[in-house]
């Protein structure tokens, strides 16, 4: 593919600093993508499409067939946002990369989901530091096509709005939130737990770790919990966090969490792998394979 020039700008987070692109919203190039882009497509659709049998939950699934992705090309966004908004009003903007973090949340609230228009190269098939068009087509983009969830993210993005006013440790209470449930949350479904996050279902190896292994915690879906908890950036979660319903997630999270911030402020924060006495506890994680440092 041509890639348009990209400005770039340093934003300092959590992470140290990050590159924010400041070319905000784009047209897809899709007459650009290359043959080779489409054959990336195709293979990470039928892989993950494989792995997540059994494995994503009902409703991924579900969601995923009705937008009617197919892994024969990269989809067109202009032929998914006609089906998205008829189903729950969302519409998918075209985007260079992560986005400064207000505007990220104005687009949220306003049910407009950021999917960055460039795909890995196939030497990275299995891990990308940054999020790009697989992660957030395929992983994101079906869950929004559930009513619930819909309103759950565009909730997020009110919320993150708010949190922003508030200052720089209500956001790191709330980007908490969105890592252990949009990105790396589990859910309990009548035959067993399923995988609904995004940052999961779009990685083969987190879609069969994250279940199958021993090394990680699964813990029920505290939310004030979640919100002290740190989490990994470059390894496999040493913790997932499991839902019941996403009416649960909607429900917990409806109370204004401003008195929330102001309580946790006076918390330590909890390091990614520990489990607490007052966790329900499916998993107790071996913590095989475990680094000691660089929980963010
Ligand atoms: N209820 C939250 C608040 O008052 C907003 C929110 C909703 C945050 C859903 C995350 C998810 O800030
Ligand atoms: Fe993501």
């Amino acid at each position: 593919m041509n890639a348009t020039p990209k400005r770039v700008e340093h934003q300092l987070t959590d992470k140290g600093y990050v590159p924010v692109y400041t070319t905000s919203v784009v047209e897809q190039p899709w007459a650009d993508y290359s043959a080779t882009d489409h054959e990336v497509w195709a293979t990470l659709f039928e892989r993950q499409r494989e792995v997540l049998v059994g494995r994503a939950s009902d409703e991924f699934l579900s969601c995923q067939q009705a937008m009617g992705m197919s892994p024969d090309r990269i989809p067109k966004f202009d032929d998914l946002n006609p089906v998205l908004r008829k189903a729950t009003g969302w519409e998918l903007i075209g985007v260079e990369g992560l986005l400064p973090e207000l505007d990220f949340f104005d687009h949220l609230a306003n049910r407009r989901f950021p999917v960055t228009w460039w795909i890995r190269k196939p030497e990275q098939l299995d891990y990308l530091s940054e999020p790009d068009l697989f992660h957030d087509l395929f992983g994101h983009v079906p869950l929004l096509m559930n009513p619930v969830f819909a309103d759950y993210m565009q909730a997020y993005g009110r919320g993150g709005v708010k949190a922003h006013g508030i200052g720089p440790e209500a956001l790191v209470n709330l980007t908490r939130l969105y890592w252990y449930t949009v990105e790396f949350g589990l859910i309990r479904q009548k035959d067993g737990l399923r995988i609904y996050g995004s940052g999961i279902v779009s990685s083969k190896g987190e879609s069969i770790h994250c279940l199958e292994s021993d090394a990680p915690n699964r813990i029920g879906f505290d939310l004030e919990r979640i919100m002290r908890t740190r989490y990994r950036i470059d390894t496999f979660q040493k913790t997932y966090f499991v839902i019941d319903s996403y009416e649960q997630l909607m429900e917990a999270t409806r109370p204004d969490f401003t008195p929330i911030y102001a309580r946790l402020a006076q918390l330590d924060s909890v390091p990614a792998g520990d489990v607490l006495d007052t966790d329900s506890v499916y998993n107790r994680g071996s913590g095989e394979g475990w680094l000691d440092d660089g929980d963010v």
